[in-house]
């Protein structure tokens, strides 16, 4: 049962003061059965074992996820603000580093970058719009007076 602390480094974090300990998969992994629960959301590690039976989503999709990352399945639910609080007291430290995924931050910044260019598409769209129109009008009243 100890052997995740030799294997998990525990870093101390200056800027805040506290230890923060950080847990490999591989830790994580082992604890995947009713009285060791741990789970993994958002790069940080839980340990859900006085949570199971309480869970309004039932315990078995909890178990199933068990001591793996189950970010995908937590967001997919659309779990509320709520069920965010109640995490935090689960808590008991952090993904370590090497196992995080890659994708993770570069998916958010590819969501955010997206939003302005479709915005300008639009934008550039009415504008072509509008001078269509303003040079159709021009024509038409040209030739009624001619
Ligand atoms: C330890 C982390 C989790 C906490 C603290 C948590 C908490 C909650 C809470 C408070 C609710 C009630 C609805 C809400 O407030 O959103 C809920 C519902 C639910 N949860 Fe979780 N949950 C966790 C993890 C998961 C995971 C990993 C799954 C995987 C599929 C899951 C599946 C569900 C489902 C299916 C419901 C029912 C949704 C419904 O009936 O509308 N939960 N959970």
């Amino acid at each position: 049962m100890g052997e995740e602390t030799a294997t998990s480094e525990e870093v101390a974090d200056t800027s805040q003061d506290v230890c923060v300990k950080y847990y490999t998969l591989e830790d994580i992994s082992e604890h995947n059965n009713r009285s060791s629960t741990w789970l993994v959301i958002h790069d940080k590690v839980y340990d859900v074992s006085d949570f199971l039976e309480e869970h309004p989503g039932g315990e078995e999709v909890l178990l199933e996820q068990v001591g793996s990352d189950a970010t995908e399945s937590f967001e997919d639910v659309g779990h509320s603000i709520d069920a965010r609080e109640i995490l935090v007291q689960y808590y008991i430290g952090e993904l370590h580093l090497n196992d995080r995924r890659k994708s993770n931050s570069k998916e958010v910044l590819d969501e955010s970058s997206g939003e302005p260019s479709s915005w300008t598409t639009w934008l550039m769209l009415a504008i072509a719009a509008l001078a269509v129109g303003l040079v159709y009008r021009y024509y038409t009243v040209e030739h009624k007076s001619s």
